[in-house]
C-alpha cells in the first residue's frame, strides 16, 4: 500500500493544493499530516480543513500548539505570526467553523504508530519539538540515543530539511539519492520536508510516498489486498490513547512490509508568489516570511 507523509504546511494554501492534486493524480488514498498546518502563512483556517478533509493520521506540530497554548520558544517573527494564527481562528464570523478547528486541533496526539512505522513531527524523543538536522549525525551521542527510540523506521519533519538518516551516522538528501530509498534492515529516520516553507535551498513543495511492501511486490504499485489493509486510527477514535495514537487495531511489525519498503521524495512547483504577496499584505506577518519561500530558506 501506498501512502503520502506531508508535514510543516504551515499556512500555505497554495502549496498544499499542488501537493493534494498530485497525491490524488497518483490514486493514493491515504495522507498521514505530521504536524504544523498552520503558523508563518496567510491561510491557517483553509489549510486546517484541507487537512481535516484529507488525511487520516494527523500529528500535532509545535505551532499548531503554539496557537493553542502560550507560544513558548518561538522567535518574535514567528510569534507574532502565531498570534495573528490564532486571531484568524477566534474570528467571529466564523465562528461555528472556527470551533470545530480547536476542536480538532485540541485532539491531535503527539505520535503515531503503524507495524514498523513510527510517525513523529520532531523526534522520536521529544515528538513534538526537538530537532534532527542533517549536521546531527556528527554528534554520534544524539543519534545513537534517537536510533534507540526507534524501533524500525521513523519519519518526521519539523526542521523543514528532508533526507534520510542512518544508524552509520550518514545523512542523503533527496537529490543525492535520486528521490528514492529502499528501507532494508537498517534503522532509518526519514525527514519528509515541508509542504510549505522548505528550506533546504529549493523553493518547491516537498512530500514523501511511503510504498510499504504489504501485498505489492517490489516496483508494483498495487494497494494491499482487504485481508491486510487496516483502517487507520485516525486523530483520536474511541479507544485510542490521546498521546501516542495508538489503538487496539494497530497491526504489528511482523504483519506488515512483506515486500520492498520504498520511501519517494516528491518536489513540486507551486505558485509561490501568490503566497508571498498575501503574507506581504499582512502587516502582522513579516515580509522575510515571504522571502524566504522564494528561496527556500
Ligand atoms: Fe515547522
Amino acid at each position: 500500500m501506498r501512502r503520502a507523509l506531508i508535514s510543516d504546511i504551515h499556512g500555505n494554501l497554495e502549496a498544499l493544493e499542488v501537493v493534494l492534486a498530485d497525491i490524488k493524480a497518483q490514486g493514493i488514498t491515504e495522507i498521514f499530516c505530521l504536524g504544523d498546518i498552520i503558523g508563518y502563512g496567510p491561510n491557517p483556517r483553509e489549510c486546517i480543513d484541507r487537512v481535516m478533509e484529507n488525511c487520516t493520521a494527523i500529528l500535532l506540530g509545535n505551532h499548531d500548539q503554539g496557537a493553542m497554548f502560550d507560544p513558548d520558544g518561538f522567535n518574535i517573527g514567528a510569534e507574532r505570526a502565531i498570534f495573528w494564527t490564532r486571531e484568524q481562528l477566534e474570528n467571529p464570523n466564523d465562528r461555528v467553523n472556527n470551533e470545530r478547528r480547536w476542536e480538532f486541533l485540541g485532539m491531535l496526539p503527539r505520535s503515531h504508530r503503524l507495524g514498523p512505522f513510527l510517525f513523529v513531527h520532531g523526534s522520536p524523543r521529544n515528538p513534538l519539538s526537538e530537532y534532527i538536522f542533517p549536521e546531527d549525525i556528527y554528534n554520534h551521542r544524539k543519534m545513537e540515543r534517537l536510533f534507540q527510540l526507534v524501533e524500525k523506521y521513523c519519519f518526521q519533519g519539523h526542521t523543514h530539511v528532508p533526507g534520510v538518516f542512518t544508524e552509520g551516522y550518514q545523512f542523503y538528501a533527496p537529490e543525492e539519492i535520486d528521490n528514492e530509498y529502499t528501507l532494508g534492515d537498517g534503522k532509518v529516520m526519514i525527514n519528509v520536508g515541508s509542504v510549505g516553507q522548505p528550506r533546504d535551498g529549493d523553493p518547491r513543495a516537498c512530500y514523501v510516498i511511503l510504498e510499504d511492501g504489504v501485498g505489492a511486490a517490489p516496483g508494483s504499485t498495487a494497494e494491499a489486498p482487504p485481508t491486510v489493509e487496516r483502517p487507520n486510527p485516525g486523530p483520536r477514535p474511541p479507544g485510542t490513547d490521546p498521546e501516542t495514537g495508538e489503538g487496539p487495531d494497530t497491526p504489528t511489525p511482523r504483519n506488515l512490509a512483506t515486500g520492498a519498503v520504498r520511501v519517494t521524495f516528491r518536489r513540486l512547483a507551486y505558485d509561490h508568489e501568490t503566497t508571498i504577496q498575501k503574507i506581504y499584505a499582512i502587516s502582522e506577518l513579516e515580509p522575510f516570511l515571504g522571502d524566504r519561500l522564494r528561496q527556500g530558506r
